[in-house]
């Protein structure tokens, strides 16, 4: 089974209690989201492979570790794309997949609308990202996707999750770890996060 990582720090807790709280606006929320990705991001890749290159300095030539693996971020949009440029800044060579996904508001089912990929999921260390982990459903597609694509190497990285969604992805993809930052309590009866932050696609982009 997959490992679950709780990041667990305080600049992201911090964080965490600003985009919770109904009363932060769109333009907050959305600086906080990158944030926080981007802060996770720092996590995420600690095990990343290096290469040894000989580098310049102006005193003398030293040896260096410089990055030997492509990342693909491939956020599930919409409200993964709220966590993209926060990934890019840590890791700016980060190239970008996008695969555009729904919750039918009945059935909780992901519907997929779109996927275009760069060639580099196949040998690339792969982060599929999306704030919210609830049922799982709108994940385990994605990862389902990627993998048809060729994809090896996957890690789910959400910003909240709960036990429900946790299950669902270990049970479809043991082989994905799953980065949050929080692990919620529970779904409520209509599919939401409890206590969650509400609907992550609306408060990012101002919609409702
Ligand atoms: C939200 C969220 C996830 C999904 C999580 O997307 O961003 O993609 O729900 O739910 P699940 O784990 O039960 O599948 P939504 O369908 O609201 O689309 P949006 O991002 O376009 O708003
Ligand atoms: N999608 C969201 O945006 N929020 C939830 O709580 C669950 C799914």
């Amino acid at each position: 089974m997959g490992k679950v990582v709780i990041l667990d720090h305080p600049l992201i807790d911090h964080k965490m209690a600003i985009i919770r709280n109904a009363d932060t606006n769109t333009k907050s929320f959305r600086e906080n989201v990158n944030e926080i990705a981007g802060l996770m991001a720092f996590e995420i890749t600690r095990d990343l492979p290096t290469k040894k290159v000989e580098v310049v300095t102006p005193i003398t030539t030293t040896t260096c570790n410089v990055l030997d693996r492509e990342v693909v971020i491939v956020p599930i949009l919409r409200a993964g794309l709220g966590m993209v440029d926060g990934i890019q800044m840590i890791i700016p060579t980060a190239k970008v997949g996008h695969i555009g996904m729904y919750r039918d508001e009945e059935t909780l089912e992901p519907v997929e609308y779109y996927a275009k990929f760069p060639t580099e999921i196949i040998d690339g260390k792969v982060l599929v990202v999306d704030p919210m982990l609830a049922t799982g459903g709108s994940a385990s597609a994605a990862i389902t996707n990627v993998k048809k694509r060729g994809a090896k190497d996957i890690r789910f990285v959400g910003l909240v999750g709960c036990p429900e969604g946790v299950a669902r992805l270990n049970l479809d993809h043991p082989d994905v770890d799953i980065y949050l930052a929080a692990l919620d309590e529970k779904l409520n009866e209509v599919g939401y996060i409890v206590p969650g932050l509400g609907d992550c696609g609306d408060r990012l982009f101002g919609t409702k």
